[in-house]
């Protein structure tokens, strides 16, 4: 496997940067279980892949200026996904979360819908901060515009997913789309946002948002695969409970497609959802890799990863990448979306 020696660099300077802003900047007011259950996750980690890609878009295109301006929007991509996260613990009745309990296992459904409505609140406040960094009127307007398109189309991804676990059959049409919705989206408006504070031309700015879509689409089908087959003290998330909902990956969509007689059998009653026996669970994460739809899934990731990479390349050729070792950044990203163990 080859390293990443440009995105170990991005891991060093961006975090602490992205946390100063919100805990200094944006996430402070009272009541204060209210702000303690929004924090909750935020303080135990995550990638901050979102605002990562902000900030490396940015300074591709812009240098440091360019990326100081960005800081806010990026923030605002974690902080949104933050919510999107929480919400989406309770909707999945999920009860870990990058190690730690869900923040409806610790405050209750009632505070945790809160504290995703602040975050989403928040969201757009820290946008409208980018005023005091410079950005302009228009670049305020278009970047709200991102966000805006983004929390539609995620909450119209969440209804998918939530829908499709009701249904038999799902085509994969209908789960790519799916997952574009719930989780490219997002990262197509981060990577947009860095575009946006870049000043860069509007069809530089859209090709942007096609990597960031394409990552997106790569990195929940590595979600999907980690589901089943990653280890939860990397993860922070408990494996199989995709299978135990019933939720319709392409893994369990492809398994049952491609298999016959008992498996068949076991994978139709596992996509039914509620299973919860153990022995039942790993032998369907057996069938999955012996129909092939572990390789398919993970085929179908690269081919996803690959466009987004070519996208920066043509960017690259366009001549208007300032600074080169962001624009690896966002390749070496591209490729961690479909390698990565959490
Ligand atoms: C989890 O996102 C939800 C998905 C869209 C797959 P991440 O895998 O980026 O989660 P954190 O932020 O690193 O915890
Ligand atoms: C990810 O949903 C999308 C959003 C959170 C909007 P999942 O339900 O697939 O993600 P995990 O596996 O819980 O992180
Ligand atoms: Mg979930
Ligand atoms: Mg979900």
């Amino acid at each position: 496997m080859e390293s990443y020696s440009n995105l170990a660099k991005a891991l060093e300077k961006y975090p602490s940067l992205i946390d100063l802003f919100i805990y200094k900047e944006l996430v402070k007011g009272s009541p204060e279980h209210l702000y303690e259950a929004s924090l909750h996750l935020i303080r135990a980690g995550g990638k901050r892949l979102r605002p990562i890609i902000t900030l490396a878009v940015a300074r591709m295109l812009g240098g440091q200026e360019a990326e100081s301006k960005a800081l806010p929007l990026a923030v605002a991509t974690e902080v949104f996904h933050t919510f999107t996260l929480i919400h989406d613990d309770i909707m999945d009745q999920d009860e870990m979360r990058r190690g730690v309990k869900t923040v409806h296992k610790v405050w209750g459904e009632p505070v945790a819908i809160l504290a995703g409505d602040l975050l989403f609140g928040l969201s757009y406040k820290s946008i409208l901060l980018a005023r005091q960094r410079g950005l302009s009127d228009k670049q305020i307007r278009m970047a709200v515009e991102a966000l805006t398109e983004a929390s539609i189309r995620v909450s119209q991804g969440q209804a998918y997913d939530m829908r499709f676990e009701e249904e038999e059959e799902v085509d994969y049409h209908d789960y790519l789309n799916m997952i574009y919705l719930k989780t490219g989206a997002l990262i197509e408006t981060s990577a947009k946002l860095g575009g946006i504070a870049a000043n860069a031309p509007m069809p530089i700015i859209e090709r942007l948002g096609e990597y960031g879509a394409f990552v997106g689409i790569a990195f929940q089908i590595r979600d999907d695969i980690l589901g089943v087959y990653g280890d939860p003290k990397k993860t922070g998330k408990p494996v199989f409970n995709d299978l135990r909902r019933g939720k319709k990956t392409i893994l369990v969509l492809y398994a049952l497609k491609h298999s016959h007689g008992e498996d068949r059998e076991i994978l139709a009653r596992i996509l039914k959802g509620n299973v919860e026996d153990e022995e039942l669970l790993r032998r369907a994460a057996d069938i999955i890799k012996e129909t092939g739809a572990l390789d398919y899934a993970i085929k179908l990731a690269q081919t996803y990863s690959q466009n987004a990479i070519s996208i920066i390349e043509d960017i690259e050729s366009s001549g208007l990448v300032e600074d080169q070792t962001h624009a690896n950044i966002l390749k070496e990203l591209a490729r961690f979306s479909i390698e990565r163990e959490k």
